[in-house]
């Protein structure tokens, strides 16, 4: 009995380090469209013989081949000088390391190790063929309760340790910080007492590893987790059933308990029905089958291609793409052909999340703390989850590995990482038809066809879907989307109609005795432009209303574009207002257009939403990055991550708030420009158990790059050119 508890407490507390072994599983469920075979028509050879494969015949009928990754990394190679570490590399970094006097006798974890991108003065000249950069490493380990950075020349092996001088803060949890964690609070009599006088079995336990923010000195001078813990009894939801109330403080350093809070044993655990979001799970008879099969068909195979592993190429653009641990996804040396002088032209030289920010607005003993920032705490790219074929990534999708360590520095393989497809959706290129009265019989359309690289972040209960979207016509949309479980908050009401102020609830009442806590999610994106170049300038073209003098129009008003160059970081410090517009453009002061204008690329903003906390609020001051939804900094190698490289319980002293305070230079200077996307939460039953996905994007669009429409030479559609295919006669 005893060792089969154990097996359920390892399944459970160790998921996060399951997924190190983790490939990807596919569960083997019928599609609900697995009768109604589908069989091209004879006279379209554009059609697969996957689909024939799929015949009647029982032998045969198999599921098609899903296409994951499946490579093996033993012998990678680097060949482009941002390719990330390979297998032999890391394991090269952990045998210098080992050897080195730091290490020797101690106890160490490393938090990260990854490629130190060369200068980019280098990376700019470097073209394939030219002898590869030398390869470095850059390390964050911590070492007898230390945390140090150092860089390790890969080829000399040489260490050079680095202080930070960085006065608060750690780094980013590893895998093993998180697991232990968990594992912690039952070495402790009283919580198992509490537990079981909550009337729950220490088997159906499942406990999650929370970041504790900072409050002040209390939380000082040792790194903290709080642990809380859920019911897994009748549901793989336990999300929610919370055992309200009851926080664990553990040192992360020592495993040690530090304190036990328990505010909630007059709360009940909710129930269990209705929980399971699994389609195994799911009545047959409630099954919905609301949609005949759909799929789109490349007979020819897709129109992109990866060269050495990392180096994709579509339609017009080029880009480096390469899975990062704390930010997911790195888009490097971002090209555009232009399609009058067939010329490949810099539009951004690195483009990654760099920090997220979810304050949850609950000011309670078991809510305040919960500030999470996915990237600097958890490693948004550590908890990007393998990708399932046909469902996260259509069929012809390309997979991407990651490749990272251990804390010991042992390298393993996340597949599936990331996905590369075309997407087409019906949409619009550009279009235009004469209507009648003009007497001409024109309609021309073109449709639009769009590349997308995604990755799916299962940060806990919560699932961020990140889309980087190239289109032909020179823009990028960088899109994210909320899907996943809520963070709920067990109450003793099971009705509204038994809440005196609603207000006081901080959320809604989404199901008998859970409430969705009212949240905020912050993304903000580095996008270190490179338009033509690296010196570019950041101007803001304010809409400002002009109102006519008397007797000089029958108008009274009328709209102007009224063009401020941002001279320093202050004067790019960026709020929205729907009432007073502006766009924001990144230019190359010194390459004009054939008829003058200034070649550029704007940010443009879409639905999004601002943080309304207080400033001086101690989870806000760390997540400053999201004072405004737009900065502009000068490039500093070392100012990438905008909540601080240690955000680990930082103060926020290292922020991008603090950077742009400097008020550098910024004009005709090699710029980065930070956008913030933001979602105010106020959850809704529709939430329950699992969210339907909200997204919101914003674009980065060509501004006077082009010297015309870049796709007015693209060809229409036409029926030939497309695969027809038919369901066979059922039956
Ligand atoms: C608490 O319960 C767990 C699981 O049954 C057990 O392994 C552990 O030893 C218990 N801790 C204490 C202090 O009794
Ligand atoms: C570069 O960034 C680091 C970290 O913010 C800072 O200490 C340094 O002063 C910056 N350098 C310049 C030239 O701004």
């Amino acid at each position: 009995m005893e060792a089969r508890n154990i097996l359920r407490f390892l399944f459970l507390f160790l998921c996060v380090a399951l997924m190190l072994l983790f490939t990807w599983v596919h569960l083997p469920y019928a599609p609900p469209y697995a009768n109604e075979l589908l069989d091209c028509a004879t006279n379209s050879p554009w059609c697969t013989s996957k689909n024939r494969l799929q015949s009647k015949q029982s032998n045969l009928l198999k599921e098609p081949p899903i296409p994951t990754s499946h490579r093996n990394h033993a012998s990678d190679t680097p060949h482009h000088p941002l390719d990330p570490l390979t297998i032999q590399e890391l394991n090269k970094v952990r045998s210098i390391l080992s050897s080195h006097p730091l290490f020797k006798s101690s106890t160490y974890a490393l938090h990260s190790v990854d490629l130190e991108e060369p200068e980019k003065a280098l990376v700019l000249k470097w073209e394939k063929g030219d002898q590869l950069l030398p390869r470095r490493a850059s390390v964050v380990a911590r070492v007898n309760g230390n945390s140090n950075v150092l860089t390790v020349d890969l080829s000399t092996g040489q260490v050079t340790v680095r202080e930070t001088g960085l006065p608060s803060g750690y780094p980013m949890m590893t895998i093993e910080d998180m697991t232990t964690a968990t594992w912690a609070p039952l070495v402790n009599g009283d919580f198992n007492r509490t537990i079981i006088q909550r009337g729950i079995n220490l088997a159906d336990l499942a406990c999650l590893p929370i970041s504790t923010g900072w409050y002040g000195k209390s939380e000082e001078n040792r790194r903290l987790i709080k642990v809380q813990c859920y019911s897994m009894e009748g549901t793989v939801n336990f999300y929610m059933r919370p055992i309200e109330g009851l926080t664990v403080l553990v040192d992360l350093d020592t495993k040690q308990v530090v304190e036990i809070s328990d505010k909630g044993s007059n709360i009940p655990i909710p129930k269990a029905a209705n929980t399971d979001y699994r389609y195994s799970a799911q009545e047959l008879h409630q099954v919905m089958n609301l949609l005949n099969p759909i799929s789109i068909e490349q007979p020819k195979g897709p129109s992109f291609t990866i060269e050495d592993e990392h180096l994709v190429k579509w339609a017009n653009w080029e880009f480096h793409l390469k899975p990062d641990a704390r930010a997911g996804v790195i888009i490097s040396r971002a090209k555009v052909r232009d399609s009058d002088t067939g010329e490949l032209r810099d539009v951004m030289y690195k483009g990654f999340s760099s920090e997220l920010f979810v304050p949850y607005m609950d000011p309670t003993d078991a809510w305040y703390f919960k500030t999470y920032m996915d990237a600097g705490e958890y490693g948004f790219g550590l908890q990007a989850m393998p990708l399932d074929p046909l469902n996260d990534c259509p069929r012809n999708a390309y997979y991407m590995d990651g490749v990272f360590p251990t804390a010991d520095g042992t390298p393993y393989v996340r597949s599936n990482m990331i996905c590369v497809f075309e997407r087409y959706t019906g949409d619009i290129g550009w279009r235009h038809s004469e209507s009648p009265i003009t007497g001409m019989q024109i309609r021309e359309v073109r449709p639009k066809v769009t590349l997308v690289v995604r990755m799916a972040a299962s940060v806990a209960n919560y699932d961020y879907i990140v889309d980087w979207e190239f289109q032909t016509d020179g823009l990028i949309r960088i899109k994210v989307g909320l899907s996943g479980i809520l963070m709920v908050k067990g109450t003793e009401y099971d009705n509204i109609n038994q809440i005196p102020n609603q207000e006081n609830l901080y959320g809604t009442l989404l199901s008998e005795n859970v409430i969705g806590v009212i949240h905020d999610h912050y993304v903000t994106f580095h996008l270190d432009m490179e338009i033509d170049g690296s010196d570019n300038s950041f101007v803001q073209v304010n809409i400002k209303k002009e109102q006519t003098s008397a007797g000089e129009s029958p108008r009274k008003s009328y709209l102007k574009a009224v063009r401020n160059v941002a001279k320093t970081e202050k004067d790019a410090q960026i709020k929205l207002k729907l009432y007073d517009p502006s766009e924001f453009h990144v230019i190359n002061p010194s390459k004009k257009t054939r008829v003058g204008n200034p070649v550029g690329y704007k940010v443009v903003p879409s639905g999004t939403a601002a943080s309304l906390l207080d400033l001086q609020d101690p989870p806000q001051k760390r997540g400053a990055f999201t004072n405004n939804q737009i900065w502009v900094t000068p490039y500093n190698r070392s100012e990438q991550w905008a909540g601080g490289l240690f955000a680990y319980q930082s103060h926020g002293e290292d922020t991008l708030a603090t950077w742009s305070d400097r008020d550098r230079a910024i004009e005709n200077k090699d710029i980065v420009v930070w956008y913030t996307l933001g979602f105010h939460h106020i959850p809704c039953q529709e939430d329950f158990p699992i969210m339907p996905t909200v997204s919101s994007s914003f674009d980065l669009k060509p501004v006077n790059f082009f010297e015309s429409n870049p796709i007015l030479r693209i060809p229409p559609n036409v029926e030939n050119d497309l695969p027809v295919c038919k369901p066979a006669a059922s039956g």
